[in-house]
């Protein structure tokens, strides 16, 4: 099983970014436990800032991989461009958020992305993406 994870823009800042809210641990730490974990999938990992480069991922495995797990940072809560990429291809996206966006500010209440995704999992911290990963092999 091939499973790509995708993440947005800031993401690359985990572990120094807002800690209360994000916690201490970098991703790629987080990243070779995942991995060690999960040894009988092969997880595929990439970052970007920039809006049409997360597209291009999403282009690129989007008719190949198993799965996407994405967590689109900020741009969930404002990309129709990112919302009709996961509406192009056709590989399962779970839209994922460390935080648990529903107790934060009201403009992070709302998701362009989500409609177009398989499901969503917000505010388990770097868990998430792990009860992501498990959804796909249920
Ligand atoms: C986030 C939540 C978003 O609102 C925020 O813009 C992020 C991170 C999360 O993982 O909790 O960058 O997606």
């Amino acid at each position: 099983m091939k499973i790509q994870i995708i993440n947005g823009p800031n993401l690359n800042l985990l572990g120094k970014r807002e800690p209360g809210i994000y916690g201490n641990e970098g991703f790629e730490s987080f990243l070779q436990t995942l991995k060690s974990k999960y040894a009988a999938v092969e997880l595929f990992y990439y970052q970007s800032n920039v809006e049409g480069e997360l597209i291009n991922k999403l282009h690129e495995v989007g008719f190949e991989y198993d799965g996407i797990i994405l967590n689109a940072g900020a741009y969930t809560h404002t990309s129709i461009a990112i919302a009709d990429a996961i509406a192009a291809i056709n590989r399962p996206v779970i839209e994922v958020h460390i935080s648990n966006v529903h107790s934060r500010e009201s403009f992070r209440h709302h998701s362009a992305i989500a409609k177009n995704c398989k499901g969503v999992i917000a505010g388990f911290g770097l868990k998430s993406y792990e009860l992501a990963l498990q959804s796909f092999l249920l």
